[in-house]
């Protein structure tokens, strides 16, 4: 285990395990259909490669990435996109994964964006869910793990972009972030 990490809190095995289920349910869902499966950048990444191995449905790839902040450094309460979708979601099903739902914030507006936009369906699919956290109304479809309110890093998690690469969910210790 890196030593920055108190503890190992989700195994690469029971990682693999329950990434498998899950894209089996969601292949469950989509039978006939060709779903736009949208990663958001970059804390899905590694989630997302594994999950869509194992899809078995046609599908198309897409990413976003989008921020909660604006140019300061207080939040504007507005997401602010970094990088759009290559495609046209009108009259699609998307599938929306992401890493984490905290407050909701990204999600819910998220969800909202592409019913605008005209998706004919919002799947959301999460590895990790903080339930306690939720501020916003929005509900994962598909979630791998419920998990406290701990600081959690790899399997493409980070703290200040550092641990995205371990291939386990860890515990970071209090003592690297408090400094
Ligand atoms: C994290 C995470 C979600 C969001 C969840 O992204 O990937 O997008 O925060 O929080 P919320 O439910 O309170 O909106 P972050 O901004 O850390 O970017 P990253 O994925 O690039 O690490």
């Amino acid at each position: 285990m890196h030593q920055d990490c108190e503890r190992v809190l989700i195994t690469e095995e029971e990682l693999r395990r329950r990434v498998e289920e899950i894209a089996r349910a969601v292949n469950g869902r989509y039978q006939g259909g060709t779903p736009i499966v949208v990663g958001i950048l970059k804390g899905s990444i590694i989630f997302f490669a594994d999950f869509i191995r194992h899809l078995e449905i046609p599908i198309r790839l897409d990413f976003m990435s989008v921020s909660s902040y604006g140019e300061g450094a207080a939040s504007s309460g507005k997401l602010r996109i970094r990088k759009d979708l290559d495609s046209d979601v009108s009259g699609r099903d998307v599938i929306l994964v992401e890493d984490i739902i905290d407050s909701g914030f990204t999600l819910a507006n998220l969800k909202k964006l592409f019913e605008e936009r005209g998706a004919r369906s919002v799947c959301i699919v999460t590895l990790l869910n903080k339930k306690d956290r939720r501020e916003y109304d929005v509900f994962p479809d598909f979630n791998c793990f419920d998990i406290e309110n701990e600081f959690v890093v790899g399997y493409g998690l980070d703290y200040d972009e550092r641990y995205r690469n371990l291939p386990y969910i860890g515990i970071l210790k209090r003592e690297i972030y408090e400094t």
